[in-house]
Parts: C-alpha cells; sequence; structure tokens
C-alpha cells in the first residue's frame, strides 16, 4: 500500500477526524536516509546540543566524552527534559564489542515513606508529585556522566563540561519552539516558582520570541564549578547548599546526606536476540529493556512481516504483546537492590511462548482479567518529557542515552541561586500500596517508594547490533509509550527491513496494559483497519504525536552511519 505523505494528512484528517498526523506509513518512499558518517555522529533533540557533541568528537573525544558533553549541553539548551536536576540511563557498547550499562536514576530520599503521597481522603494528591519540592528524588545525572566518564572517557572532564557552562552564561538563541515552551511553562505551573521565573522569564517582561537570547548565569556559575571542581561539587559543594537550602526552606525532604549518599551504579545489560539480531537494553530500574525484549520474543515466530506492517492481524498482535508484557512490568518490576526481579524468566523465549499460546488470533484479551490477581478498583496520565539522544564514534563505539525531569520542566521548580530544574521522578513510584486501576495506577509492591529505592522507569536506550557490529542505536521519551515507541522503531528496521529515516517516521502504537486502549499515531490505522480491530474488541484511537527517537542506523555492507534526527521535534538535529 503506497501512499504519498500528502495522501496521509488528508486521510487523517478528512476520514479520521485526528489530532495530529505526523508521519507517513512504511511503504512511503523516504530519499533521506539521515545524516551520513563514518567518523561519528551525535543525534539530539537539540541542534546546538547535538553540533556540541559533534564538535567533542572532532577534537579526539569518543562516543562517551561527546555524550556526557551533549548532556550537559541539553541541560541548557532544552530545560523540559535536558538536566542537571534529574536522572537517566546510558548504554554502552565498545568497539570491541563490551556492552555495559549506567544507571543514574534518582533514588526516594531517607525521609520517604510509602504512603508520603496520600491525603487525608486516602487517595492519591498528585499535586505533591506534579510539582515543587516534595516531589524530586535525589538527583543521579551528573553522578552517572561522573561514572561514565571515569569508566571510558578520554578527554579531560573540565573540556567535556565547559561548552555547556559557556552556553549557559553567553547565552542560546531562542528558537520558535523553545520560546513556545518557556512562555507556555510561565503562564502556567512555572510561574508560581519565583526562582523559575528567575531564571526563565524575558528580562524586562514580555514575551519570548524566536531569535531572543536566553541567558542563564546561575545554571552558567553552576556548570563552570562542576567543570573545574568536579562532580563532587554537585553533591557535596555550594551547589549541594543551594538545594538542600532550597528544597528545605519550601517544604521538601532532601538532605545534605542523601546527596552525599547517592551512587550511580554500573549494571549488566539486559539482553535478547530476535531474527539474528542482539537487542542490548536497560536492565531494571528500568523496566524498559526487559518489555522491549519480552515482546520481541513474542513476536518472533508470528511470521507478522508476511502479514504486512499496517494489517489488522500486524497491530492486533503488537497490541496483544504490549498488552502481556505491560502487565508483566505492573507484576514483577521495580529496583532490582529492594525487589526480587524474575529477568531471567522475564527474558526467557520459553516463557515467551508460554504466553504466546495464550493470544487469540482474532479477539482481544481482556486487560483486567489477565491482571484479576492485581487490579484491586475500577489516573494517573504520564507526561511526554525526557530525552533521549544517540552516539557513535569513528571507532564503533555507540551510546544510547536517555534522561529526565519527568514531567515537562520537572518539579517546575529552579534551584535558587544554582539555576537549574529539579525533577518530580518520585511520581514514578507506585504510589497507593495497594491500588491498581483501569486508568493506569499501579499499586504492586515491586515498586512502593521506599528510602534509598530507585523508582521504576519505562525509559529503554538501546543497541543493536548484528554479527557484532552496530546495526541500530535508539531510545525515546514518552512516559510508559517508550516502550512501544522503541520497540516499534526496533521492529522496523529489523522484522520489516525499513531504511532508518523509515523506521523513525513510521507512525507508532501504544497499549500498556492499563487502560485496556490502544493508541496510535494517526497514519498508522486508516479506516477500515479501525474498523476491523473494533471489530475484534479493540478499543482503539488516534492521539497526537507519540515520543521522540534520536536514532543512528548502520549500514553493515559499508559501515557509513546515517544520523536520523525525529522530525517530530523541530529543534532536533544529527551532527557529525
Ligand atoms: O522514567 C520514566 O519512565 C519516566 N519518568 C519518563 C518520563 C517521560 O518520559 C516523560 N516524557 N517524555
Amino acid at each position: 500500500m503506497r501512499r504519498t505523505i500528502l495522501g496521509q494528512v488528508g486521510l487523517c484528517s478528512a476520514v479520521l477526524l485526528l489530532t495530529a498526523c505526523v508521519a507517513p506509513r512504511s511503504g512511503t518512499s523516504s530519499r533521506d536516509q539521515g545524516v551520513a558518517s563514518t567518523t561519528g555522529l551525535v543525534v539530539s533533540t537539540d541542534a546546538i546540543a547535538s553540533d556540541v557533541g559533534a564538535a567533542i568528537l572532532r577534537r579526539g573525544g569518543n562516543a562517551v566524552d561527546a555524550a556526557i558533553a551533549t548532556a550537559f549541553a541539553l541541560a541548557v539548551t532544552h530545560p523540559a527534559a535536558g538536566n542537571i536536576g534529574g536522572g537517566g540511563f546510558m548504554v554502552i557498547r565498545t568497539p570491541s564489542g563490551e556492552a555495559t550499562t549506567i544507571d543514574y536514576r534518582e533514588v526516594a530520599p531517607q525521609r520517604s515513606t510509602p504512603t508520603m503521597y496520600v491525603g487525608a481522603d486516602g487517595t492519591i494528591d498528585r499535586a505533591l508529585t506534579a510539582q515543587g519540592y516534595l516531589a524530586p528524588g535525589v538527583p543521579g545525572t551528573v553522578r552517572g556522566l561522573e561514572l561514565a566518564h571515569r569508566r571510558f572517557g578520554v578527554l579531560p572532564w573540565r573540556d567535556i563540561v565547559r561548552p555547556a557552562a559557556a552556553l549557559a552564561s553567553d547565552g542560546i538563541t531562542l528558537t520558535a519552539s523553545l520560546a513556545a515552551s518557556l512562555n507556555g511553562q510561565l503562564r502556567g505551573s512555572m510561574g508560581r516558582f519565583p526562582s523559575s521565573v528567575a531564571a526563565y522569564a524575558k528580562p524586562g517582561g514580555g514575551t519570548w520570541v524566536a531569535g531572543d537570547r536566553l541567558v542563564q548565569p546561575d545554571l552558567g556559575r553552576a556548570l563552570r564549578t562542576i567543570a573545574d571542581e568536579g562532580p563532587e561539587a554537585f553533591y557535596r559543594g555550594w551547589i549541594a547548599d543551594s538545594m538542600v537550602a532550597d528544597i528545605q526552606r519550601n517544604g521538601g525532604i532532601i538532605t545534605h546526606a542523601d546527596l552525599a549518599a547517592y551512587r550511580a551504579v554500573e549494571r549488566a545489560p539486559v539482553r535478547g536476540s530476535f531474527r539474528g539480531y542482539e537487542i542490548i537494553g536497560m536492565p531494571p530500574p528500568s523496566s524498559g529493556g526487559i518489555a522491549v525484549i519480552q515482546m520481541l520474543n513474542l513476536v518472533e515466530p508470528m511470521g507478522l512481516e508476511r502479514s504486512g506492517r499496517w494489517s489488522p492481524r500486524t497491530l492486533h498482535h503488537l497490541i496483544e504483546v504490549r498488552r502481556l508484557a505491560f502487565l508483566d512490568r505492573a507484576r514483577y518490576l521495580g529496583d532490582p537492590d529492594f525487589a526480587a526481579i524474575p529477568t531471567a524468566k522475564l527474558l526467557d523465549p520459553g516463557y515467551a511462548a508460554t504466553l504466546r499460546a495464550s493470544i487469540d488470533s482474532s479477539r482481544a484479551a481482556s486487560s483486567v482479567a489477565l491482571g484479576r490477581d492485581i487490579v484491586t478498583v475500577p489516573t494517573d496520565r504520564e507526561s511526554d518529557e525526557t530525552t533521549h539522544f544517540s552516539v557513535i564514534d569513528g571507532a564503533g563505539m555507540a551510546v544510547s542515552n536517555t534522561y529526565t525531569l519527568e514531567a515537562s520542566y520537572g518539579s517546575k521548580a529552579v534551584v535558587r541561586g544554582a539555576g537549574f530544574l529539579l525533577n518530580n521522578e518520585m511520581g514514578d513510584f507506585n504510589k497507593l500500596p495497594g491500588l491498581t486501576n483501569l486508568t493506569g495506577d499501579i499499586g504492586t509492591a515491586p515498586n512502593l517508594i521506599a528510602p534509598g529505592k530507585r523508582m521504576l522507569s519505562s525509559m529503554s536506550p538501546t543497541i543493536v547490533t548484528r554479527d557484532g557490529a552496530v546495526v541500530l542505536i535508539t531510545g525515546s521519551p514518552g512516559g510508559r509509550t517508550i516502550i512501544n515507541t522503541v520497540f516499534d522503531v526496533v521492529l522496523n528496521v529489523t522484522l520489516f527491513g525499513m531504511s532508518g529515516r523509515e523506521a523513525v517516521d513510521a507512525p507508532r502504537l501504544h497499549h500498556q496494559w492499563l487502560p485496556d486502549a490502544a493508541t496510535f499515531e494517526a497514519a498508522a490505522v486508516d479506516s477500515s483497519t479501525l474498523l476491523a480491530l473494533r471489530a475484534m474488541g479493540h478499543s482503539v484511537r488516534a492521539q497526537g504525536r507519540q515520543g521522540d527517537a534520536h536514532s543512528i542506523v548502520v549500514d553493515p555492507r559499508t559501515g557509513i552511519a546515517y544520523g536520523i534526527n525525529d522530525r517530530r521535534s523541530a529543534d532536533s538535529k544529527a551532527s557529525r
């Protein structure tokens, strides 16, 4: 089925009356194969940050150096999700084939309790995890980037961090989308935090427009200190003092002891094999690696490539495997340092075969019936702000990094005097023990709040290899949709034979067990397919864009890497 992009837009708006139509379906030919390079690439949601990373590659830095520089730069240029006050995950594969991961997820402060977000009426007080000073976990980003540098970096730390400090102090020119984003935040809940207004409002008043200059002097000072004195300054020096003073003045619970105790952790990746490819993913406390591999295991023998990428049969099965993997996510996953996670079982193709046998090839299962043992009562929407970038260097070292403040602009609260946003990651814990409902709250034990524990994540930085060589580096923001975005991109490349550009452009599908409804980017499902899926018992509806998957594919025949920015985000770029 071949269609022009124009045809898709027409179909989307006229027939399906959908909110957005972001991408052509596969089969739409695309001559744009991405930015080609044999010397290295950085692909991120922000052009300035990609350029900073690429400059580090040109100066002789490796992919890890470039990733660290990009991460610090995004903290300046993409404040919605780039950060030093949040956390994330990095998957690294060296040219010799060694693969490892850096877990720099935030942890719950020592004074946290399992019911700290439950109000007097016994329900979750979502305002407390949405904004303000009780919402953050102990930030992990600076320790994580430090650990990555200690393990793999070749350029001096100072040289890698300094470019970001200069961007903050000298200022950046606002794009239209960043100007609109800041204006929206300042009009909204960020506007009630004076330190955030001081950091992000236009000097002299008025609204930001494209071309204005955003200078962040406090952030510049903090980054310069981190560059010159090292990461310790964030966790014990004046930056830590500012953070603790501001948090405690405003009713938060993070202490100096929490900051001093924070450790990033190197963990073995989870691995799967799929049609001759090896999948290297993030282990718990991310749910992403396990869920993506579990879904690939479920799909492997189904022969979906013969049914066509967008047929009702394919989409039905792709919904059902998501339902099953997300049920196991709810049942089993959390911080492995606190809960026994049955990782080997979940990754086992034999276990997948048992689950697969339960799938009815022509009828949607019931999520509630499948999870009857853990669903308690018959809404917590995760936001879409996180950011992913992919890096490869000339020697073939690959880095897949996703990090986040959780919501867009995190807790909305900037640390006074230090100029950076605090995360609101505590909301990723199961906030009401025992409450698992139809709208997506989960109350199972493995992800309840406990001091020092990492909250379960869906971030899924992923590297795919074949015959010992990297073929795909990918990942995405999007809360629980991340897992499905990554699954879709991996399937598009490995099973459906799309080019990198087609794989990233192709519309995406989401189902997360509960709520029991599939959502899709408009172009994924035409009207007859929609009817067919509904006839099978699926609840399906279109939504706006899903994810932001800045990816790299490598042509195994030529060794040329192609940087594929996700065109869903206006400021993204693949830089070499
Ligand atoms: O770690 C997680 O799964 C979430 N805190 C990520 C949040 C997210 O992706 C929001 N937006 N893109």
